[in-house]
């Protein structure tokens, strides 16, 4: 059964993608989509509502993404936000001006008119999230102005026989005080949606239709350690069992203990079909004497396709090829590509060497947390849900210059060292990615009366919402004191450890 759906018009806001989760976490499906979307593909999905997102551009100016104003005359309840709350004054003969001095960060909310429907339940004088230099100057004839700011002549505004309601602050941001109940009231008291997205029905639904769908076909599934993929075969193997093969290859630069970690689950756990490969060896083989980022990147990429192409023709032809691919990988932005900084090689070209009939993607539709409601749904880990990003090409771009096998050794002990310490310290949640990077530097050292010439470790963490831009995580010097102080003691060949305290940018997270 289809769900209600809400559409949500991208005009290329960073928090675009965070109000499509906060509307899901309200317990609505919704989708993200370019604004360029025509309105017969708008009218033939049938949305209970439509969401304007923010935008980086001024909607007077020439090249600024805009809707068509027929959008408005659909009949189908809108709730502009920032520069979409601009969009529903400029399209409907408002006016929009440039203010002299901007409102960032947190304003409360004057004049509400607490009788709004978007508003009730919503106290006087809260607290919302602005981000805006452009204001609606004069709005539209039959709106009427629901909200202000000392500086700001309409916070929010509305046409309620219309069903068109703007607001210039941020409901989907946390320091929205009442962004929650706001939006909940657009969908539950304007939209009139019933709350039909829960992750217990989604998992259930979806292990149904790939049982319909698979039936005594042979299903095969690239396993990387990640949630991803495992939460992916996970579902698979609960609607099909043992007509699912699970493939690991370990390229034995993976984390300290973790491949075995990850066979342990399929296997003892969830007693699946799984082919581990253990091609550490012939990985390194192929990466001897590279030191360029880029170029590593590409060598694992390949040799990846190549131990598929392998596999492939041992298992021959199957019907189905699971992967992991999840609802941010697909989303179309509003506004284009941006700028490629590294190329991101996991197993994308398993595709052409696998000869299989279709593509399952049981994870398409969801966002990253409920990939994890998911996993927990499908009785995996805490643990194993929480897991941080862990790079396809591994601890490869964590050992900078050349990679040996000593030197992937010494890098999977202080990293089990480093990231053990954290979660000891009950840091782990708070702490979005965390890591032990090799440095090709040596120094000097004194150990005991001897003089040593060794490594150098460097710690990285970082907090991040979206690991586009992120700052160092300000963990407690104990923290880092006893980290070091187990590394150089407990790690050979490794007499300094330091702490990268860069944000992103203009440092990326990974030192590679
Ligand atoms: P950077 O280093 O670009 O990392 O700030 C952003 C996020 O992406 C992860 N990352 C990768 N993930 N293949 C991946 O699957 C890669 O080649 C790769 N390089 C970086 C990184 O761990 C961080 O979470």
């Amino acid at each position: 059964m289809a769900h209600q759906l809400i559409v949500v018009l991208d005009f290329g806001g960073q928090y675009s993608h965070l109000i499509a989760r906060r509307v899901r976490e309200c317990g609505v499906y919704c989708e993200v989509w370019p604004y360029r979307a025509s309105l017969d593909k708008i009218k033939n999905a049938e949305p209970l509502g439509i969401i304007l997102t923010g935008g980086p551009k001024s909607v007077y100016a020439g090249k600024a993404p805009r809707c068509s104003a027929d959008l408005f005359r659909l009949g189908i309840p809108i709730l502009g936000i920032c520069y979409g709350a601009q969009l529903v004054a400029y399209l409907n003969g408002g006016e929009v001006r440039a203010a002299d001095v901007g409102e960032y960060g947190r304003v409360e909310l004057t004049n509400l008119f607490t009788a709004a429907k978007l508003f009730e339940g919503v106290e006087q004088n809260t607290v919302c999230w602005m981000s805006h230099t452009d204001f609606i100057a004069r709005v539209p004839e039959g709106f009427k102005v629901t909200a202000r700011t000392p500086d700001c002549p309409c916070a929010a505004m509305e046409n309620e026989s219309r069903k068109i309601y703007a607001v210039q602050f941020h409901p989907e941001v946390v320091h929205t005080q009442a962004g929650t109940q706001i939006l909940k009231n657009f969908l539950y008291h304007i939209c009139g949606c019933r709350g039909d997205w829960s992750m217990t029905g989604y998992v259930a639904r979806t292990i149904e239709e790939l049982r319909q769908k698979i039936g005594d076909k042979k299903v095969i599934c690239a396993l990387s350690g990640g949630v991803d993929s495992t939460v992916a075969s996970v579902m698979v193997h609960r609607a099909v069992g043992k007509n699912l093969t699970c493939i690991f290859i370990d390229h034995g630069l993976l984390r300290k203990g973790e491949g075995d970690k990850v066979e342990e689950i399929c296997r003892s756990r969830f007693d699946m079909n799984l082919i581990r490969i253990d091609a550490g060896e012939r990985f390194l083989a192929k990466l001897a004497g590279v030191t360029d980022p880029e170029q590593k990147r590409k060598i694992i990429g390949e040799e990846f396709i190549r131990c598929f192409e392998d596999i492939g023709k041992e298992i021959g032809k199957v019907s189905f090829l699971v992967q992991g691919t999840i609802y941010p990988d697909i989303i179309e932005s509003g506004l284009g590509d941006s700028a490629k900084i590294k190329s991101h090689h996991n197993v994308g070209g398993l595709p052409d060497v696998i000869d299989f009939e279709e593509i399952i993607e049981p994870l398409r539709l969801l966002f990253k947390d409920e990939v994890r409601k998911a996993g927990i749904e499908l009785g995996l880990d805490e643990d194993l849900v929480w897991r941080q990003p862990f790079p396809g090409p591994g601890l490869a771009v964590r050992i900078i210059g050349d990679i040996t096998r000593e030197k992937v050794a010494v890098l999977q002990e202080a990293d089990a060292i480093f990231t053990g310490e954290i979660e000891q310290a009950g840091l782990s949640r708070d702490i979005n990615q965390y890591f032990a990077v090799l440095t090709n530097m040596k120094s000097v050292g004194v150990m005991g009366d001897s003089r040593t010439y060794d490594y150098t470790i460097a710690l990285r963490a970082v907090s991040t919402v979206d690991f586009m831009t992120a700052d160092f995580a300000r963990i407690p010097y104990e923290v880092l004191a006893r980290a070091s102080s187990r590394i150089v003691n407990e790690v050979k060949h490794v007499n300094r450890v330091v702490y990268d305290i860069t944000p992103k940018p203009p440092a990326t997270i990974e030192w590679e």
